[in-house]
């Protein structure tokens, strides 16, 4: 099948938000701590009307809707959370509900789990299924669905919420490179959910930034040889034309970059340039786990990569500094923002994706844009993504009504027996929405 890869997508996030500038300030941060220390904008948050089954909802119907996809279209529904809601039934199921209305009941796929990379797992099942033999010829569809909080201190900060839906098929716009992949898979404790009573992870903040520096780092090397035996030419980052990062903060994407550019000066590539060269020369001999506590490497490295960060890596960071860390749905957020603000001179071009779940696993892969046709064109998905006017639709909401409304959502996690205050007022329609949950643990939503 030719050019497998993403045919169409659509994002929801949460119209509720709160301001890193005013959180630092609530918190006792000292000033610039979260915007330019992490390098966030603002973090968006599910009220106790909305969880990930009510975004996912929200994402795949509008998805259907405004590409005019007809149910009985989908033949394989993947989901990739890390939001543990009833365990053992996926959010896939709760879907099935938009397709069992229409009749469609034959759909492949259930959840895929590890912290946020359940996405890309889904997203490679999918194209898979495309390219392979028990394809049946209809759309693949991958939602990411992740609502990220932290109990309160210095991770707080790094939390988020969205849905994305990307219908997946053959000669798509955004193409599956499929040759180029390289992954870096194994067993670390930076990062995980062992309390079930809460939503909150165990987090190792120092180890969990190491691991995924160090994932960058193994993934982008084997990228490269696998590149170089194909095309018979070395890889480096001229070769690609836009880099995507998960994004669990913007500073750990601007870290990420400069040490993909510090693998290509490690690695001699000819694109590396001459002031860059004499610049990163000290620090060639370093080993690479003294090379990831070095400041001074850190410094130098985003300074002589910062030029190339501007042109092939900001163009993705609008919706993570706005939104904050969506979990499954990070990495995809930025490659919207990639299409929202650079869709109309991304033909032919390639895309290097950075996919990261702690715990931990890795995949740096790529693909090729090409203008597509409509609907699928790249100039309809950026207006159905309508990513200004969804973030200019916002509503700010202060520190304290943050903290509140986490406490609330901490005491309904994993409860039953509850009335929800149904309050849609912040939704706009299309919204789905929690009403309440009975005494046997089941939730029930509505559409504003
Ligand atoms: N002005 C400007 N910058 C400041 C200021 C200030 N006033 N104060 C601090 N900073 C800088 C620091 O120097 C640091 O930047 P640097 O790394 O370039 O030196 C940055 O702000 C953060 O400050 P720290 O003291 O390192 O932050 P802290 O340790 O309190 O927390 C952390 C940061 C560990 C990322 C925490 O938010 C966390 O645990 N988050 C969740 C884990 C996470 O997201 N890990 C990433 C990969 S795993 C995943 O995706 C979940």
């Amino acid at each position: 099948r030719k050019d497998a890869g993403i045919l169409a997508m659509d994002i929801y996030f949460p119209p509720t938000c709160v301001k890193q500038e005013a959180l630092e300030v609530h918190d006792g941060a000292s000033k610039g701590k979260y915007t330019i220390g992490l390098g966030q904008d603002c973090m968006a948050f599910c009220t106790e009307v909305e969880d990930v089954i009510s975004m996912s909802l929200t994402a795949v119907s509008s998805l259907l809707k405004k590409y005019q996809i007809d149910p009985k279209m989908i033949g394989r529904l993947e989901v990739g959370s890390e939001t543990v809601i009833d365990k053992s039934k996926s959010i896939k199921t709760w879907l099935m509900q938009i397709f069992e209305e229409h009749g469609n009941t034959d759909i492949e796929g259930v959840d895929s789990s590890n912290a946020c990379y359940g996405g890309t797992a889904a997203l490679f099942n999918c194209v898979n299924w495309v390219e392979s033999s028990s394809w049946d010829g209809r759309y693949g569809l991958v939602v990411c669905t992740d609502s990220a909080v932290y109990a309160e201190g210095p991770a707080r900060p790094t939390g988020g919420a969205a849905a994305i839906a990307m219908l997946i098929g053959p000669n798509a716009p955004i193409a599956f490179e499929s040759k180029y992949r390289a992954s870096h898979m194994a067993h670390v404790y930076d990062f995980y959910k062992p309390k079930l009573a809460s939503e909150y992870p165990v987090v190792d903040g120092k180890l969990s930034q190491t691991c995924y520096l160090t994932a960058v780092d193994k993934c982008y090397r084997r990228f490269c040889e696998k590149f170089e035996k194909f095309e018979g030419k070395q890889f480096s980052v001229a070769d690609a034309d836009y880099c995507v990062f998960h994004s669990p903060y913007n500073k750990l994407v601007q870290k990420s970059f400069a040490r993909v550019y510090y693998n290509d000066f490690l690695r001699n590539c000819s694109t590396v340039d001459q002031n860059a060269i004499e610049k990163l020369k000290p620090f060639a001999n370093l080993e690479a786990e003294e090379s990831y506590q070095n400041r001074d490497l850190e410094k130098t490295s985003q300074q002589v990569a910062k030029a190339l960060y501007d042109a092939k890596v900001g163009p993705s960071t609008l919706l993570p500094k706005e939104v904050g860390n969506m979990y499954t749905a990070s990495l995809y957020a930025a490659l919207a923002s990639v299409i929202h603000n650079k869709h109309a001179t991304l033909d032919g071009q390639r895309i290097m994706m950075f996919s990261y779940g702690s715990g931990m696993t890795a995949t740096v892969f790529s693909l090729k844009a090409n203008k597509g046709q409509h609907p699928f064109s790249l100039s309809n998905i950026a207006s159905v993504l309508n990513v200004q006017k969804k973030l200019e639709a916002r509503h700010e909401v202060s520190p304290e009504k943050f903290v509140e409304t986490l406490k609330l959502n901490e005491h309904r996690y994993g409860a039953n027996d509850f009335v929800t205050s149904n309050d849609t007022s912040m939704l706009s329609p299309g919204t789905y929405y929690l009403t309440n949950v009975d005494d046997l643990y089941r939730r029930f939503y509505k559409k504003v």
